[in-house]
């Protein structure tokens, strides 16, 4: 980056969780499993489900959201990013319905998908726009409905995913705060760690691709589980390294929840103190390209973040995907 460009910064952020709270209880009702069991091995309480509404609709909220914290229109927005893996559909965008939705009437927009990396490489890229001067305020949204795609009769999965929608506006920083630096990464050859096999061009939806369940999401947890803590803790010490910077330095630590034992995993090997380790996963579950945002607006709202602190989100997810991105925390909304 540039001295002369300005740091592209959050001065905003806002979240949106649905009403109706599926508990292990509930849970333990539909599938061979135990509050025990789901609490000890992922930390998950209960996760939040949206009933009769899209992927669009939570995007949109949050997207109302943030312009009514910064006190703007949709008109005076340049261009919006939604991450997700539970688009509305498969052509338009859910990015173009926010937009359409928002009347953000100057704006372009599109969807990123990097599953659950995706909130942290939609900041990138947004990032970039503002950095360059080319745009003045940029909204990137990561949200998914995971419950349109998770079977509800697999317990290895259905325990695991939660619905929900968080979001940032991003506007030139004009101090230091904003995005310091980041790093991306993926590796395609992990395809069948995490995925959902249906649906796309490989397998048109057909009686048969339903019938063998092909369109709800599958993962091999214990390859990705040791995939996770060891690509979260190396991409995070990797970024602060490059800053002269020691995860001591960190404010604020907010990784992807997938599994509270990930989360713990990944803290231990950075050697975080808890306290600066943001989790809301016993309430919220894994809501895919949603949890680093939601966590980033709870974190916000809660008065963890002060401008001024330094702050590191990192994520992993299907693709494989991973990334961790570095901030210094600036006034925001
Ligand atoms: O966002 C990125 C996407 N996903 C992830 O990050 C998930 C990463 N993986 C995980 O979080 C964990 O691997 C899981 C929570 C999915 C599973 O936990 P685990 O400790 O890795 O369990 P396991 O898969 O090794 O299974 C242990 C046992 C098995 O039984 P046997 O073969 O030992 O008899 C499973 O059949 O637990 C069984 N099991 C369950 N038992 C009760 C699997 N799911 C359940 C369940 N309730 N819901």
């Amino acid at each position: 980056m540039a001295s002369s460009s300005p740091r592209a910064t959050i001065t905003a952020c806002e979240r949106f969780l649905p009403d109706r709270i599926l508990t292990n209880e509930d849970i333990e009702r539909t599938v061979d499993t135990s509050d025990e069991w789901i609490r000890e091995r992922t930390g998950i309480a209960e996760r939040r489900i949206l009933d009769d509404q899209p992927t669009s609709f939570m995007a949109t909220e949050v997207a109302k959201g943030l312009l009514r914290r910064r006190g703007i229109s949709g008109d005076d927005i340049d261009l919006i990013l939604v991450a997700t893996i539970t688009p509305d559909m498969v052509c338009p965008s859910t990015a173009c319905l926010v937009q359409d939705r928002i009347g953000a009437s100057k704006a372009w927009a599109f969807d990123l998908l990097a599953a659950c990396s995706g909130f942290v490489y939609a900041l990138v890229t947004g990032a970039q726009f503002i950095t360059s001067g080319t745009h003045k305020r940029v909204i990137v949204i990561g949200a998914d409905r995971m419950s349109a795609i998770t079977d509800p009769t697999d317990r290895s999965t259905c325990i695991l995913f939660g619905d929900g929608a968080g979001g940032v506006l991003l506007e030139a920083s004009e101090d230091d705060s904003g995005l310091i630096d980041f790093e991306l990464h993926a590796d395609g050859s992990g395809c069948d760690d995490l995925n959902v096999p249906g649906g796309g061009s490989l397998w048109p939806a057909t009686k048969q691709t339903v019938e063998q369940r092909l369109h709800f999401i599958r993962q091999e947890g214990r390859t990705v589980f040791k995939f996770a803590v060891q690509r979260m803790a190396e991409v995070s010490l990797s970024l602060l390294q490059r800053n002269e910077l020691t995860p001591q330095d960190l404010d604020l630590f907010v990784p992807h929840q997938a599994n509270q034992r990930i989360i713990d995993a990944t803290a231990n090997k950075m050697k975080i103190p808890a306290d600066r380790v943001m989790s809301n996963i016993k309430h919220m579950a894994n809501t895919t390209a949603g949890t680093v945002p939601i966590a980033l607006s709870e974190a916000f709202d809660e008065g963890r973040l002060q401008p001024g602190n330094l702050v590191q989100l990192t994520a992993v997810g299907g693709g494989l995907t991973w990334g961790s991105a570095l901030l210094r925390w600036g006034t925001a909304a």
